[in-house]
Formats: C-alpha cells, sequence, structure tokens
C-alpha cells in the first residue's frame, strides 16, 4: 500500500499527445509525484485515448510511478499487459467490472498497486466488501471520459464519508480525486481528506505546465500539512 503523504498526479490527458515526453519532463520539474495515465476504449466512457504502446513509450520518458486509470470494459483482458508495460498502479472502474475481489488479487499478483475508482453515482458501500484489499481508492469528482469539467460539489461529502469508513476499517489506503480540480479548490479537496490530487486541464491547459505543477502541489501540500496538524491536535504554525 502506499501512503498518506501528499502526491500530485499530473494527467497527461489534456497535454499536447505529440509532444508527450516534453511534457512529462516538465511536470516532473514542477514536482510531479506521479504521471496518471487516462486509457479509455468509447464503449465504458464515450471517448478513446490511450492504449498499452504508449505507456510503454511513457515508462521510458518519465521518471515518476506511472498511474494508469482503467476506463474500459473487461479490465481484466488487460491489467497483464498494462503491468508489464511499466504501470505502477492500476485502477479500475466498480461499475465495469463484475468480479471486483478477483480483479483486485490479479493486479496485485503483477506487483502493481490496485486502486478501484468510483463514479460520482456509485455509493462508497460499493467498496464494502474489498476493503482490505485496496492500496487506493479513486473518487471521480467529474463523469470520467473528458478532461476540464467542473468539480461536482458533493465530492467533498464523499470524500469525508469515505475517509471515515477506511479508518473505521484499520485502512491506510490513501484517497485520489480525479477531475475538476483546479488551484482554486485543492486546498478545500485536500482539508476533506484527498491524498493524491490528480489534474489535467490545470496543468496542461495552460502554456506553463512545469509553473502549474509547482503552484497546484504547493497549494494541496500546504492543506495536506496543515490537515496533518490538525489531526494530531497540534496548534496552527505561529
Ligand atoms: C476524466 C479523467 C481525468 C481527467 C482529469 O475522465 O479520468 O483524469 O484527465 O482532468 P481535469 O483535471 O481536467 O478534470
Ligand atoms: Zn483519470
Amino acid at each position: 500500500m502506499i501512503d498518506r503523504a501528499l502526491r500530485l498526479s499530473p494527467s497527461i490527458l489534456s497535454a499536447d499527445f505529440a509532444a508527450l515526453g516534453a511534457e512529462v519532463g516538465a511536470a516532473e520539474r514542477g514536482g510531479a509525484d506521479l504521471i496518471h495515465v487516462d486509457v479509455m476504449d468509447g464503449h465504458f466512457v464515450p471517448n478513446i485515448t490511450i492504449g498499452v504502446p504508449v505507456v510503454t513509450a511513457l515508462k521510458r520518458a518519465a521518471t515518476r510511478p506511472l498511474d494508469v486509470h482503467l476506463m474500459i470494459e473487461q479490465p481484466d483482458r488487460y491489467i497483464t499487459a498494462f503491468a508489464e508495460a511499466g504501470a505502477s498502479m492500476i485502477s479500475v472502474h466498480a461499475e465495469a467490472v463484475t468480479h471486483l475481489h478477483r480483479t483486485l488479487d490479479h493486479i496485485k499478483a503483477q506487483g502493481v498497486q490496485a486502486g478501484v475508482v468510483l463514479n460520482p453515482s456509485t455509493p462508497i458501500a460499493a467498496l464494502d466488501e474489498v476493503l482490505s484489499q485496496l492500496d487506493y481508492v479513486v473518487l471521480m469528482s467529474v463523469n470520467p471520459g473528458f478532461g476540464g469539467q467542473s468539480f461536482i460539489p458533493r465530492s467533498l461529502d464523499k470524500i469525508r464519508r469515505l475517509r471515515a469508513m477506511l479508518d473505521s476499517a484499520g485502512s491506510t489506503a490513501p484517497i485520489e480525486i480525479d477531475g475538476g480540480v483546479l488551484l482554486e479548490n485543492v486546498a478545500a479537496i485536500v482539508s476533506a481528506g484527498v491524498d493524491v490530487v490528480v489534474a489535467g486541464n490545470a496543468i496542461f491547459g495552460g502554456d506553463d505546465p512545469e509553473a502549474a505543477t509547482r503552484a497546484l502541489r504547493q497549494a494541496a501540500l500546504d492543506a495536506h500539512t496543515a490537515r496533518e496538524r490538525r489531526h494530531l491536535g497540534a496548534p496552527p504554525p505561529a
């Protein structure tokens, strides 16, 4: 299981696909902790993006672990291939998998961190029976398929309820948030209990992804540090 340190995971969905290596390099210079890779099949979500060969190429270009988010039907058919291509983390949608317990075992058997993603309309109770298998949980704060959508406000309460559920089960699995994260809302999102922050448009939508990564990570880290201090009952810094 990955720990609950603050991690920023820039999503290359909004990057220039003709210059992926350079885009990843800029995000890494800005302090990216992970690289978030959105795999879409045109069936589970109404968009088609990238597949195994691009992950293989990203593995050569990136120095940070690849956080692969599978928005595809029947993900079991591709888990081994994505693991061999270089994924360090693989998340599958609860809505796309029939035998979630088996799928999580399959991911972990590849030596890869296993995560489950929940759509905005999927209740956190979908995780009840697999809590002990989870290395991390991804909450979608937009409906998956496209970058640049608006954060669904109700997600903040879902983050709090999921953290409470994980804590009461004794799970230290981090929560990853995916969709609509901006410099303006990242502090509230992290304060609610998020440890891994995905951001696509906020980083690659402008003309300086390195600076955008640095600014977003700092804002997220400040909120994470303040949250942990509150949790420990420590007074705020003078
Ligand atoms: C949406 C993807 C996200 C997306 C986030 O289906 O899973 O990772 O790239 O992009 P922004 O940060 O632009 O909402
Ligand atoms: Zn994603």
